[in-house]
C-alpha cells in the first residue's frame, strides 16, 4: 500500500508522504499554456485535458497522491445553481440564493455519475494513466462552503448574507443544506466507484462560525455527510481558520483531519487525539528563500515527530505566484528529511 494511503490509516511509512492542495494550476507554465486555449469550466469539462492537467504534478514534483483536477463549485450545475468564472474576479453566481422560492428551486437529486459524468470519466482516465502505486484524491466542498457561494453570489469576506439567512431562518437553512448534503454524498460516491482511492472534503470557508453556531448550523449535515461517505477509501476533512473548530469538526467525521497553519501541529493533534492529520506549512513560506523553506517544512516535520499518520501539506492552496522550482525543492526536502 501506498505511503500516503497508510497514513490516512495513521500506519508507518518510509517516508512522511506529501501532496499539495492546488499542486495543479496557474504556477505551472504548463498549465497556464493549456489555460491560454480553453476556459477554466472548459478545462473542467474535458476529461483528456484535465487527465493531462492531474497527471502533471505527479511527474513534474514526485508528490505522493494526485488530487482529480476539477472545482467544487461545478456541483451547482446540476443542483440549477448557474455560475461562471469572471476573469481575475473568481466565481460569480448568476442569480445568489436568499429567498424560499430560491431554495425550493434547488434540485434534490442531482445524479451525478450522469450530471456530473465527465467528472467520473476523469476519474477513469486518471486512473489508467497513473502508476499503480500512486493514489488518486476524489474531492468536493462541503456543504456550508458550497452554501456560501451560492448565498453570497462569490467569494466573501464576512459571509454576512449566508449568516442572515442562517440566524433568521433556520428551517429554510437546513433545507437548503440538506439538498447540498445529498448531492455531495452522491458525488463523493460516484467518485470512488469511478477509482477515486481517497476523498477530501474542503470546508474551507468555515473558520468564520463560532463553535456554537458550527454545532447547531452545521455539525448534523457533516455527519450525516460523513456516515453516508463510501468506507472502502479513507476520508480527509479539511478547512481553514479552524483551531476553534477542529475538535467538532473531528466528531463529525473522517479519518484524517486537516490542519491549516494557524495551529501548532504536534500538540494540536496530541490533544485533538485525532489519529491522523494533514498539514501544515503556511504556503507562503513557497516564498522565502530556499534554506528558509527547508527550515519551516523541517519545522513541521519536528512538530509531527514521526508520529505514524502524517501527511504533510501545505495549511492551504498553491498560489500563482509560486516557482515550479521552489514548490520541487519542498517536496524533495519532506521527501529527503523524513527518511526513516
Ligand atoms: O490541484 C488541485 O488542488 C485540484 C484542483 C482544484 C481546483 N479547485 C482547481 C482550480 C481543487 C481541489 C479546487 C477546490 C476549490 N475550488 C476550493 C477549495 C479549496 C480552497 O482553495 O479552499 C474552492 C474554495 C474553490 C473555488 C474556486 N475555484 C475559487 C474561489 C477560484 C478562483 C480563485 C482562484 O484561485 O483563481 C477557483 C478557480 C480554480 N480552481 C483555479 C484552479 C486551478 C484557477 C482557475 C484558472 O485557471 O483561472
Amino acid at each position: 500500500m501506498s505511503a500516503f494511503l497508510k497514513a490516512c490509516r495513521a500506519e508507518p511509512t518510509s517516508h512522511t508522504p506529501i501532496w499539495l492542495m492546488r499542486q495543479a494550476g496557474r504556477y505551472q507554465p504548463e498549465y497556464r499554456a493549456i489555460r491560454a486555449k480553453v476556459s477554466f469550466v472548459e478545462l473542467c469539462k474535458r476529461p483528456d485535458l484535465a487527465t493531462e492537467v492531474t497527471l502533471l504534478p505527479v511527474s513534474q514534483l514526485g508528490v505522493d497522491a494526485a488530487i482529480l483536477f476539477a472545482d467544487i463549485l461545478l456541483i451547482l450545475e446540476p443542483l440549477g445553481i448557474g455560475f461562471e468564472f469572471t476573469k481575475g474576479d473568481g466565481p460569480h453566481i448568476d442569480k445568489p440564493l436568499r429567498t424560499r422560492a430560491d431554495i425550493d428551486a434547488v434540485s434534490s437529486e442531482i445524479h451525478a455519475s450522469e450530471s456530473l459524468g465527465y467528472v467520473m470519466q476523469t476519474v477513469k482516465q486518471v486512473r489508467a494513466g497513473l502508476p499503480k502505486e500512486v493514489p488518486l484524491i476524489g474531492f468536493a466542498g462541503a456543504p456550508f462552503t458550497l452554501a456560501s457561494y451560492a448565498i453570497e453570489g462569490g467569494g466573501s469576506r464576512d459571509y454576512k448574507e449566508t449568516k442572515q439567512l442562517m440566524y433568521s431562518d433556520e428551517g429554510l437553512w437546513n433545507a437548503l443544506m440538506t439538498k447540498l448534503t445529498s448531492a455531495v454524498i452522491d458525488y463523493l460516491n460516484a467518485q470512488v466507484k469511478a477509482g477515486a482511492d481517497a476523498l477530501q472534503v474542503f470546508d474551507s470557508w468555515i473558520g468564520c462560525l463560532s463553535p456554537s453556531d458550527y454545532g447547531r448550523y452545521v455539525a448534523p449535515h457533516m455527519k450525516r455527510l460523513f456516515s453516508a461517505l463510501d468506507k472502502s477509501v479513507p476520508h480527509i476533512h479539511f478547512g481553514t481558520g479552524t483551531a476553534t473548530l477542529l475538535a467538532q469538526q473531528m466528531a463529525a467525521g473522517g479519518d484524517v483531519i486537516g490542519l491549516d497553519w494557524r495551529v501548532e501541529l504536534g500538540p494540536t493533534w496530541q490533544a485533538l487525539g485525532a489519529k491522523a492529520v494533514q498539514g501544515n506549512l503556511d504556503p507562503y513560506s513557497l516564498l522565502a528563500p530556499r534554506e528558509e523553506l527547508k527550515r519551516r517544512a523541517s519545522d513541521v516535520l519536528a512538530s509531527a515527530n514521526g508520529r505514524p499518520g502524517h501527511i504533510f501539506n501545505l495549511g492551504h492552496g498553491i498560489f500563482p505566484e509560486a516557482s515550479v522550482d521552489q514548490v520541487r525543492a519542498l517536496v524533495d526536502h519532506v521527501h529527503e528529511a523524513s527518511q526513516r
